[in-house]
């Protein structure tokens, strides 16, 4: 006899939800530890005491306190929406061919390759970030990072563009990158004009979003890949999947057993102070808070995702 199917957990209703994030946000918003980014400067003219935390959820509802329109610069977080359009555009064969899906353990900028495949450990650290950066389609630089940004700005249902500042920094200081992008040429990863893929990956990184925006981007990641404000597809749903895993497995770097113990679901941090965080079906979380943890985490970021993971039983790992 066919065993009797579970209930589906009934969602919170939203007034507990409303306030469980009105309560988290109070409750990590004294720590004040860690630090800016400051290896690009721009980064360090941030407000060090920014905080706001959002949660969408896939069918349209959204949530928010504290600094909710504060604009930041997307970072990382771009690694999985350029690995996204780069599966769309190469298919997910070709692109497995140059970048793998295991967690490396390491910094988000080591100078490495597996030893054995040769191919970037994941799309997560910056190797694998700029072989995907190197993997999107258009005909000219110029083209190319708009399809970035139409990408992104999908996800996030607006027009999002770039902070000019941020990028020049960035692009200014970017030695440890570009040494990446010429090992990558090196090896063959990347068949085209390393420098170019390498810039793409500075503006990528320096999109400016809000907290609100980062929410939408990541209940577009929890709703399939469809934007559940605009109800436009960003990503089919079975490259979403794709996308989720590995942000399971590498997309806090050597923080990721940790973070998937203590918050369980899929994440993406950013150096800009941003993190997301996708409960696949329901929620997407974001916070905004710009110090960091050591491993370039934002520290009450993680704080914030691990308590309202407990207190709305999100862990699903
Ligand atoms: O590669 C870099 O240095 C930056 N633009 C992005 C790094 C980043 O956000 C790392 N994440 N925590």
């Amino acid at each position: 006899m066919a065993k009797p199917e579970q209930p589906a957990p009934r969602p919170p209703e939203p007034g507990v939800v409303a306030a469980i994030v009105a309560e988290v946000y109070a409750h990590c918003r004294a720590d004040t530890s860690g630090e800016l980014a400051d290896y690009i400067p721009e980064l360090a003219a941030a407000q060090p005491d920014s905080f706001a935390l959002c949660l969408a959820t896939a069918d349209g509802r959204i949530y928010g306190t504290g600094d909710t329109t504060t604009a930041f610069t997307i970072q990382s977080i771009s690694k999985p929406f350029t690995y996204a359009l780069a599966l769309a555009d190469r298919g997910p064969e070709a692109v497995a061919q140059r970048i793998d899906v295991e967690p490396s353990g390491e910094a988000f900028n080591e100078i490495s390759l597996d030893p054995v495949t040769e191919r970037p450990r994941n799309p997560m650290i910056n190797a694998g970030a700029i072989t995907a950066a190197s993997l999107i389609s258009g005909h000219n630089a110029k083209e190319r990072f708009q399809r970035i940004l139409d990408c992104y700005s999908r996800f996030a249902g607006r027009g999002l563009t770039m902070n000019e500042a941020v990028y020049a920094s960035e692009s200014r200081t970017g030695y440890r990158n570009r040494a990446i992008g010429y090992m990558l040429r090196s090896f063959g990863i990347i068949d085209s004009d390393p420098d170019e893929a390498v810039d793409r990956y500075f503006r990528q990184c320096s999109v400016e979003i809000t907290c609100h925006d980062l929410a939408i981007m990541a209940a577009t990641l929890a709703n399939n890949g469809v934007n559940p404000g605009t109800g436009a597809r960003a990503l089919t749903a079975a490259l979403t999947e794709q996308v989720l895993s590995v942000m399971t497995t590498c997309g806090m770097y050597n923080a990721a057993g940790d973070w998937v113990s203590t918050v369980g679901m899929p994440a993406k941090s950013g150096v800009g102070g941003g993190i997301l965080a996708v409960l696949p079906g329901q929620i997407g979380i974001a916070v905004y808070s710009p110090r960091l943890d050591p491993h370039g985490n934002s520290v009450r970021g993680v704080a914030a995702c691990r308590e309202l993971s407990k207190r709305l039983e999100l862990h699903f790992l």
